[in-house]
């Protein structure tokens, strides 16, 4: 035998970037009711605009162009948003509506997106777990649908992808909360390695304040390989009687590396009344066309309930 073809090295696996992202917008909304009783929670606007579409956006800033959302029953208007609209184009080139007409086409060209549906509300895991076929075997972003992230420089998205271009492991978003605010999240054990990342060793879905292994919280933000569909099949219903994705990544973590990753940036959670108010408060005071207007108004406003507070 030839020993030179004998040490030849076999070909690495070839290393693929993030190209795919999944934006599961299949939840009930019920922290939202009844505002979202017939409409996706996704669709809730700050200001003008729905909140899925800053995530739309996100992701094409991160520069990836594919997407998959997850819908299910009720999320029809999902896709109606980011489809043409030949009757609303029409009216409004006839009334001289130009710029909001380019505005409106350039809503259905931002990225190539496909749907799925959830046939049951069984959870996160579940809703991911849809988008195996469309992966196909790549690593791919998800984007909880009801959460914005506002960042100063890149995308929360694109700093995840950048740091599995380096790390080529699975890497979760992260940040500091409260710890009373802990049972609203999944919250991670890690291993600091430097300022910003740390190597997951267990994560928790919704702990108590006493339970939580930390105050690190997952932001809705992750970059996953295709073995999360591996554990996703194995995860028996968790918190809430959903499939959670925090339970499929608990079992990954104990066999593979997993990093956790604090973000620069700041979460809006839409699906939750207090926040959604402070986020639309917060986009609307740095908006061009409103934003002084409204802060005055809310200046006006701070001055009237502090004289209240202190008669
Ligand atoms: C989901 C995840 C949770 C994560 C949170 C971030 O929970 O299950 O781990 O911390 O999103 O918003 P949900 O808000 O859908 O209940």
């Amino acid at each position: 035998m030839n020993d030179a073809a004998v040490l030849r090295p076999g070909k690495l696996p070839e290393f693929l970037p993030v190209a795919k992202a999944v934006i599961p917008a299949a939840g009930l909304g019920t922290r939202f009711l009844p505002a979202t009783k017939v409409q996706p929670k996704e669709m809730l606007p700050i200001i003008d605009t729905p909140t899925i579409q800053f995530v739309v956006q996100e992701v094409v800033d991160a520069g990836i162009t594919d997407i998959l959302i997850i819908t299910g029953k009720g999320k029809r208007s999902i896709e109606d948003h980011f489809d043409r609209s030949w009757e609303l184009e029409e009216a409004l080139a006839k009334n001289g509506h130009a710029d909001l007409l380019q505005q409106m086409r350039d809503i259905s060209n931002m990225a190539n997106i496909h749907y799925i549906r959830q046939k049951e509300f069984v959870g996160l895991g579940d809703a991911i777990y849809y988008s195996k076929q469309h992966v196909a075997g790549e690593p791919f972003a998800v984007l909880l649908g009801d959460t914005i992230v506002d960042t100063p420089g890149v995308t929360a998205t694109r700093q995840l992808m950048d740091f599995y271009q380096v790390w080529r492991c699975p890497v979760i978003a992260v940040e500091e909360v409260p710890r009373d605010k802990v049972s609203r999240y999944g919250v991670i054990q890690g291993k600091q390695i430097d300022d910003r990342t740390y190597i997951v060793e267990d994560l928790i879905e919704k702990p108590t304040p006493e339970e939580a292994p930390s105050t690190l919280a997952i932001g809705g933000r992750y970059v996953l390989t295709p073995s999360i569909f591996e554990f996703i099949e194995r995860t028996p219903k968790g918190k809430g009687g959903e499939i959670q994705i925090t339970d499929a990544l608990r079992m990954l973590c104990k066999q593979e590396r997993l990093y956790a990753y604090r973000f620069d940036g700041k979460r809006h959670d839409i699906g939750n009344r207090l926040d959604y108010m402070k986020s639309s408060v917060e986009f609307a005071i740095r908006r061009k066309d409103i934003g002084e207007e409204f802060r005055e108004f809310i200046l006006e406003l701070a001055e009237t309930l502090r004289k209240e507070a202190s008669s």
